[in-house]
């Protein structure tokens, strides 16, 4: 083997250094400053280095270590058996010599059976057990000896304090990710918004904050929860034969565990399995990064063993990244339909999860001032699911900060159309108070008007509302149902053919027979969502008793607060909005009926109080249409499935819904006997 030259032994010394630094940032502060793609690269050329020349690898490498050292103020714990890591595979080629390795380990020419399930983005903690109670419970810390966090642990709901059943083992490790599902995640960070405290820009940062909180109270009160993949030390047990008959003991002892696991063969079946959770990703609860395949005999993983800090055994197959570095551009101004200014940072393009992204949102100027974000910066871009893309944080600059241009301030009057910029004090938003005066605020008033969960007028997207807009047919919602009579000139506009125009002029008039519920939903109050709309349009019935109700009277209702009360009064107080309500109202055949109010008098309806889950995509209907349907039927359609869900409504490429409702014994439709349901007996 040749030695290494200079270069390469500086860039092993560097490598070395830096890796335990990020490692420290990450697992220690809580503050990392590079993206996890760049660290997975920095620490991929840090092991090949090191596998070139062993020799010369520091003892202490961090390839060799786990995280960084516990946090002084808690205890240490050492734990039974090392907490090990996982090696991260991206390729289909690296799973295939992944599977290789371990056929080539064990010596055996049959395709091997693997447990699969989906890599949690959490922190990893170690639950000992002592008889079948509850001991203490640790962070993975370096590996050897973690952060003792057992009072933290404890106040988590779904981790028992004693196990089920009896004849439990003297003692036994196990281990699993505590996390914060998205959900709770979003609550908890507005709820600390809404109190003035930092808020959390993952999931993951927030469940390592929220376990390491000295005062267990505060974690009682975060909705933290877990899921036990493995084990560590076990004493007075006989393991069972595979990985998922252990798993499944665990669930039987009342231990939380992923119901998206399961036993794949060979390379194929873990390809398809990562396809299928890739697919599913974003319909999952929770934050997932990737899946992890393990040996599923036990007998194998004990022969393949261990190298340095991680099984041969597993292995982690990583989706692509959902934070990604790249540059602001620029940094424009977006006016909403509310009016709201949000700066919007113009990026050299990148793949963030496997799609392009070219804007990221800063939410709102005093967000953008707190995070410091100016044209020509690094920074992190994160995308959550299906959510508009953000700027987490900027990233440490290459030049120094003399050189970086002044911040952007809050204009004081809207870059559109000029009208002046108001931001009550206690407000974190600016608006143009240009109203429908506005040319942003119209088209996207328009916009959202004609949204698929609003009116869904299909074909009335983005471009659709900007031409219409352009051309002078249309300057409010209501001129949308006056479109018929410039059929003749609206095939001459660019872009729009005779066939597209019919189609369109087609879905206004379906619009028209939207409920109450959406259409209120649809002119696009402030704060006045899906919820609220129904919710209103249930308790005055119709357009004209909303709109005469006084704040007192709109106070009345349940759930609505003085916030959403003096925005809908607000609303209607508006000469331009009054105006166009008036027209709306006065289209003929139109009456935007409530969903109760559509049931005929003494009518039946035979799913009254049962609570109904649509998940996947329905060939005959979107979903939307499927849900006015069922509840015109008087159900209740719920967007989680629980135990007490009636049924399940699965189409096709249902999401972990399906697996849920399975689980509780929930009844299950497909599309066929959804629409043999809704045509009535
Ligand atoms: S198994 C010896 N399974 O990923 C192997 N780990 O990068 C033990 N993780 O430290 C790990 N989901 O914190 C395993 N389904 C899963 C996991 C998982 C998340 C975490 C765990 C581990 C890290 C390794």
């Amino acid at each position: 083997m040749n030695d290494p030259s200079p270069e390469e032994l500086t860039r092993l010394h560097h490598l070395t250094r830096l890796v335990r630094e990020h490692n420290d940032r990450y697992h220690r502060q809580d503050d990392p400053t590079i993206t996890d793609h760049a660290y997975d690269r920095l620490f991929g050329e840090l092991v090949e280095l090191e596998a070139r020349w062993p020799h010369l690898a520091d003892p202490d490498s961090p390839t060799r270590r786990v995280g960084a050292k516990p946090l002084e103020q808690f205890a240490s714990l050492p734990h039974g058996r090392p907490m090990l890591s996982l090696s991260n595979r991206f390729t289909p080629q690296d799973v295939t010599d992944f599977d290789r390795q371990v056929v080539e380990g064990l010596g055996i020419a049959e395709p091997v059976d693997y447990h699969a399930d989906p890599k949690l983005d959490g922190l990893a903690i170690n639950l000992t057990y002592v008889h079948g109670v509850l001991e203490s419970a640790a962070t993975r810390g370096d590996g050897l000896a973690g952060e003792d966090v057992t009072l933290q642990i404890r106040t988590i709901p779904v981790v028992p304090l004693k196990l089920l059943g009896d004849q439990h083992p003297h003692k036994m490790e196990i281990r699993g990710e505590a996390f914060i599902p998205l959900a709770p995640f979003a609550k908890m960070n507005a709820q600390l918004q809404r109190q003035g405290e930092k808020t959390f820009v993952n999931p993951r940062n927030a469940a390592a904050g929220t376990i390491r909180q000295l005062d267990p109270r505060i974690t009682a009160r975060r909705p933290l929860t877990l899921f036990c993949y493995g084990l560590g030390l076990v004493e007075g047990w006989i393991l069972p034969p595979t990985h998922a008959q252990m798993i499944q003991q665990l669930a039987q002892w009342g231990l939380p565990v992923c119901p998206e696991g399961g036993v794949v063969w060979g390379v194929d079946g873990c390809m398809d399995y990562y396809s299928a959770m890739a697919a599913r990703r974003h319909d999952l609860p929770y934050e997932i990064d990737g899946v992890v395949y393990k040996v599923n005999r036990i007998t194998w993983q004990e022969q393949l063993g261990f190298r340095h800090r991680d099984p041969r055994w597993a292995t982690a197959h990583k989706f692509p990244a959902m934070e990604v570095a790249t540059v602001v551009v620029a940094i424009d101004v977006q006016v909403g339909r509310t009016g709201a200014l949000t700066p919007v940072a113009r990026l050299t393009p990148v793949q963030v999860g496997g799609v392009e992204v070219t804007n990221a949102t800063l939410h709102n100027f005093e967000e953008m001032a707190r995070k410091d974000v100016r044209p020509g910066d690094t920074v992190l871009i994160r995308r959550a699911g299906d959510v508009i893309p953000e700027v987490v944080r900027v990233l440490p600059q290459a030049a120094p900060s003399t050189s970086r241009p002044p911040p952007i301030p809050c204009p004081s009057h809207c870059p559109t159309c000029g009208a002046p910029v108001v931001k009550p004090e206690h407000e974190t938003v600016a608006r143009c108070s240009g109203g429908l005066a506005c040319p942003d605020q119209r088209r996207e008033a328009i916009q959202h008007f004609a949204s698929r969960r609003a009116m869904d007028i299909e074909g009335l997207g983005e471009k659709g509302c900007a031409l219409l807009l352009q051309s002078g047919l249309v300057a409010t919602v209501a001129d949308l149902y006056q479109l018929k009579r410039y059929r003749d000139h609206m095939i001459t506009l660019e872009r729009l053919g005779e066939k597209s125009v019919d189609n369109l002029l087609a879905a206004i008039d379906r619009s028209r027979e939207r409920h109450l519920e959406r259409f209120l939903f649809a002119l696009g109050i402030r704060d006045v969502g899906e919820h609220t709309a129904t919710t209103l349009a249930r308790h005055f019935g119709n357009l004209e008793a909303l709109m005469a109700a006084s704040p007192d009277d709109l106070l009345e209702v349940a759930e609505v607060g003085p916030v959403v009360a003096a925005h809908v009064s607000v609303f209607f107080s508006a000469p331009h909005h009054r105006e166009m309500v008036r027209q709306l109202l006065e289209i003929p055949q139109t009456h935007w009926a409530t969903a109760a109010e559509t049931n005929l008098p003494g009518e039946k309806k035979p799913l009254a109080n049962q609570t109904v889950v649509i998940t996947g995509t329905l060939a005959s209907m979107t979903r939307e249409q499927a849900k006015t349907r069922l509840e015109t039927l008087g159900a209740k359609v719920s967007s989680s499935v629980s135990k007490k869900t009636h049924f399940l409504v699965a189409g096709e490429d249902p999401g972990s819904k399906l697996q849920k409702a399975r689980n509780f014994g929930v009844k299950i439709l497909d599309e066929t006997a959804l629409l043999h349901m809704l045509s009535g007996p």
